[in-house]
């Protein structure tokens, strides 16, 4: 079975726990090695990346392999028009694994369906970006010691952010703790949260109290997702944290290239800056950001303890080493690996999302359903629900 990297949900907990395991021993260690020697990495590119491919690359410098490039949008033959399934066919031709970023939901399974050669989803439109979730928790797990019980706040462009995604759904399935706070307009998509209901986790929309300072008269609706049942404290529909209980806010920026046309394309969330960090429930909170930022968090606070985003763009090497190794077959992960869904053709159907592969190129991503983690039928490539 080739070992493609499309959804979070491909690896199992322990397969993600035995990576992040040696993601922290290479990182550790530091040195580079020859585990990759002849083979060919490319990095194919449809959408702007500065971190993402570097740090892929880089990766893959340090164990010894070679990388082959397509970083401008604007300079590749999909400028002239070319299907992803063709320049999917091209690229396997020269290289053993590919780094896929493009701009439609679903575009890493369908190359993944074309490609003898492993195929590395690093953001397919605003659906999911697992590699970024692997280095997100290895974060977290680093910087917290620990991802059970521990809440983690995410802040932002929760609708169009495909990190938040990814990461929703390994942070539920570690036993996380998750407060979504969108940006007005732009909360968890409804399959996201769906998804995650029928694993067990309760969502919640909660008004938040005590939090005047930040937001004034006007508190922020937020979601709750959390596992189980709640504790005694508990009232339906307000939460009033305790001093320190944050243990991680999780910015992210609006996705301008994501957001319809009509909209303002304004942040109205307050940036997270020192005055933010100030108020009980997030002082001892570490803020984190897949970058790039714009003005969500304040440089101003850069060179504070708590700042952990810079570190975490750095710890992309050591964990995009540990998973080219795994996908190149070089590196064996304990435990069980993830169950895979079986997908139907769409008889006739067609998935609704306008953003989603199959729709876009139906010649490259012929239409596909499956049955997801919640029993209902859904999209094989972008997870929308499926017409009924
Ligand atoms: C993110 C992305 O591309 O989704 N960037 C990244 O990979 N670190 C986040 C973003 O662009 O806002």
């Amino acid at each position: 079975l080739k070992r493609d990297l499309i959804s979070i949900e491909d690896l199992s907990n322990d397969q993600i726990s035995s990576l992040l395991d040696h993601a922290a021993e290479l990182d550790q260690r530091g040195r580079s090695s020859k585990a990759l020697e002849g083979s060919i990495l490319a990095t194919l590119f449809l959408e702007p990346s500065t971190r993402t491919r570097l740090s892929f690359e880089a990766a893959m410098h340090r164990l010894g392999g070679a990388v082959i490039t397509s970083a401008d949008p604007a300079a590749s033959s999909t400028a002239k028009g070319e299907s992803l399934a063709d320049a999917i066919r091209m690229v396997d031709a020269y290289a053993d694994a590919i780094v896929l970023r493009h701009p439609a939901a679903g575009s890493a399974r369908a190359a993944a369906k074309v490609a003898r050669a492993v195929i590395l989803n690093a953001g397919d439109g605003g659906h999911e970006h697992p590699s970024q979730t692997l280095l997100d928790l290895y974060t977290l797990r680093k910087e917290l010691g620990r991802l059970n019980g521990a809440l983690v706040v995410l802040y932002g462009d929760l609708r169009y952010g495909r990190t938040a995604h990814s990461l929703v759904r390994g942070l539920a399935r570690f036993g996380a703790r998750v407060l979504a706070l969108a940006e007005p307009g732009l909360p968890l998509p409804d399959w996201v949260v769906q998804i995650l209901q029928k694993q067990g986790v309760v969502a919640q929309q909660v008004e938040l109290e005590g939090l005047e300072p930040i937001f004034g008269g006007r508190p922020p609706t937020a979601m709750l997702l959390e596992r189980g049942q709640h504790q005694e404290s508990w009232r339906p529909g307000r939460l009033a944290l305790d001093p320190g209980e944050v243990d991680a806010l999780y910015v992210t920026r609006l996705q301008k290239e994501r957001l319809p046309a009509a909209s303002e394309g304004r942040y109205a969330l307050p940036p997270i800056d020192a005055r933010f960090l100030a108020v009980a429930p997030f002082n001892r909170a570490i803020v984190m950001h897949p970058l790039p930022r714009n003005q969500e968090v304040d440089p101003g606070l850069d060179l504070d303890r708590r700042a952990a985003y810079f570190r975490q763009a750095a710890s992309g090497v050591p964990v995009r080493m540990a998973l080219l190794q795994w996908a190149l077959g070089r590196l064996e992960l304990g435990g069980a690996p993830a169950e895979r869904t079986p997908a139907f053709p769409g008889g006739g159907k067609t998935c609704g999302d306008a953003a989603c592969i199959s729709v876009r190129e139906p010649s490259t991503a012929p239409a596909e359903c499956h049955r997801s983690a919640d029993g209902s039928m859904r999209c094989a490539y972008c997870e929308a629900a499926w017409p009924g």
